[in-house]
């Protein structure tokens, strides 16, 4: 088993369905640590920036409206294969899909507004950590 971190975001629809705590509170069960965190409106050019990779996909524009149409709570978290117990606590990108009892299941509707945000690998997660957080800011424990 390996200790990773990896980049979560709760999206401005859950944020604004103020399900913060019970959505962090899944995290601790899993044994996942949360070792930062931020609240932040996403500018439109941050929200570009963040997902530049999906720059050519034809929902980029609107995934870029919906990420920076409200504030986000951006966290680092740590734990044995966090980037694949992260995914599956969230569920599939879109919650119709998703499994009974995850978090897009329980809080999203629709694959256009689904919750959560979690990075897909562990290459990735070191790229998105960096993209929000200096290392200073993070507190392993
Ligand atoms: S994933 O989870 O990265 O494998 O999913 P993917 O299908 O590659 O989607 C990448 C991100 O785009 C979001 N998405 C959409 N947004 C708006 N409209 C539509 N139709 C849509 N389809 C996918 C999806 O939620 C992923 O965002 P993040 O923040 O990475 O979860």
């Amino acid at each position: 088993m390996a200790l990773e971190r990896t980049l979560s975001i709760i999206k401005p629809d859950a944020v604004a369905r103020n399900v913060i705590g019970e959505i962090y509170s899944r995290f601790e069960k899993a044994g996942l640590k949360i070792i930062a965190a931020k609240m932040k409106h996403l500018s439109r050019k941050e929200a570009e920036g963040f997902y530049a990779i999906h720059r050519e996909r034809p929902f980029f524009n609107a995934l870029v409206e919906f990420m920076s149409s409200g504030p986000v709570m951006i966290q680092v978290l740590e734990g044995e294969n966090a980037v694949a117990r992260n995914r599956e606590l969230m569920g599939a990108t879109n919650p119709k899909e998703a499994a009974p009892g995850t978090i897009r299941a329980d809080f999203a509707e629709t694959i256009d507004a689904n919750a959560v945000h979690g990075s897909d690998s562990l290459e990735n997660a070191a790229i998105e950590i960096a993209y929000f957080f200096s290392t200073t800011e993070l507190c392993p424990r």
